[in-house]
């Protein structure tokens, strides 16, 4: 018997790809964001407290800037800061940022988003945040990268190296990360009671199980693209944290499929979209849950009745238990139950293996897809 010894196999883990196996990896991955940063149901970023509380409480705005995956984790961030800090937040692209001209103060904060850490889009918007006096935290996985190195805060995610282009684990870490930010900037503000940030800390240990079982959707969805490898292209709905979730499942299917997909807001379907309704379109449905998101639920609902009343294949992504949406979804993909705002973390991964599947189903290099660099630093 004899083993054939494949270095670049054993990197991988015994996975096919780097991406399969970082996939995998983001139970992990998320419970080392979270390390360190909660005690006794409270959250306490060492690295942010070293700021200064009222520093802190001073801040009037923020503002989460960061280029791809970044910038969508930095979206579904927004809604978790901006509810538990009750700060204003907008998300802007870095490229974008500075040739706006924004309004920046010494009460705005600047929180980049970066894997890498040498996005240089994002470094040069850091830079033009610091030039203009705000407080800028960076989001980094990358230790010591230069982004983190400028910024006056560095919050780690320590999701462990990310090798595939198409970014996974690390996507998930950054908002967990930025979750974390959220409930230590509504402690130190007074604008969170201890019951909220108890049960959002009793959400972040469940996580990492959770996560496991979502990773198991994986044999469901290789079948699903099995038979959609021919697909021209892919819709994603989502409302409120399900939105930025649909743009990244989108992202992925771009990314390593080289698929047209588009994400949507699901209340925007009728601004629009729904024209691109046809026989046989493959659209994705992120559905809130029914119990703690009872109306935004219903309106997603409806949103998958009008489309598979226009023939769209409808894949429907739900909550165990769910079963509203059997009469009008083709598939039905199960997961955990969870908040609403720890939702997205779990439904991006059958998008992610989803991807992985039609761009393994068309013989094309996941890890290494055309044109795409791991880290972009040119501007
Ligand atoms: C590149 C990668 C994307 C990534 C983006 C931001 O474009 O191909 O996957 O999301 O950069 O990278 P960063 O390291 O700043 O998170």
């Amino acid at each position: 018997y004899e083993v054939e010894w494949d270095a670049d196999a054993a990197d991988k883990g015994g996975w096919s790809s780097f991406m399969a196996k970082e996939i995998t990896e983001q139970p992990e991955a998320v419970a080392n964001t979270v390390r360190g940063r909660v005690s006794a149901g409270t959250v306490e970023i060492p690295e942010l407290a070293a700021l200064g509380a009222e520093r802190l409480q001073t801040i009037d705005r923020v503002i989460i800037i960061g280029c791809g995956t970044a910038s969508y984790a930095g979206m579904i961030g927004a809604y978790a800061i901006e509810q538990w800090a009750r700060i204003p937040v907008e998300v802007q692209l870095s490229h974008e940022f500075r040739y706006r001209d924004p309004v920046l103060t010494d009460r705005t904060m600047v929180i980049s988003v970066s894997q890498s850490g040498e996005t240089m889009d994002t470094l040069m918007a850091v830079k033009y945040a610091i030039e203009h006096g705000a407080v800028t935290v960076s989001v980094c996985n990358s230790q010591s990268a230069t982004i983190p190195r400028e910024s006056d805060a560095a919050v780690y995610t320590h999701a462990g190296p990310e090798v595939a282009v198409a970014s996974t684990k690390a996507f998930t870490a950054q908002i967990t990360a930025l979750y974390l930010i959220g409930l230590h900037l509504g402690r130190v503000r007074g604008t969170i009671d201890a019951q909220t940030q108890a049960d959002a800390v009793q959400q972040f240990e469940l996580l990492p199980e959770k996560l496991r079982e979502a990773v198991e959707s994986h044999d469901q969805i290789a079948q699903l693209a099995h038979w959609m490898a021919d697909s021209r292209s892919v819709l994603f709905l989502g409302r409120h944290v399900g939105y930025p979730t649909a743009l990244e499942g989108a992202l992925k299917l771009k990314e390593i499929a080289y698929i047209h997909a588009e994400g949507f807001a699901a209340g925007e379907l009728k601004h629009g979209p729904i024209a691109l309704i046809d026989h046989g379109q493959p659209v994705f449905v992120l559905v809130p849950s029914p119990r703690t998101a009872p109306l935004m639920h219903s309106k997603v609902v409806s949103n998958i009745q009008e489309i598979r009343a226009r023939g769209a294949r409808v894949i429907a992504v739900v909550e165990k238990g769910d079963t509203s949406v059997l009469p009008y979804a083709d598939d039905v993909i199960r997961l955990p139950l969870a908040d609403v705002f720890f939702e997205p973390l779990l439904q991006v991964i059958p998008l992610q293996w989803f991807a992985l599947e039609l761009s393994t189903a068309k013989g094309l290099d996941v890890d290494q897809p055309r044109n795409l660099a791991k880290s972009v630093t040119v501007e």
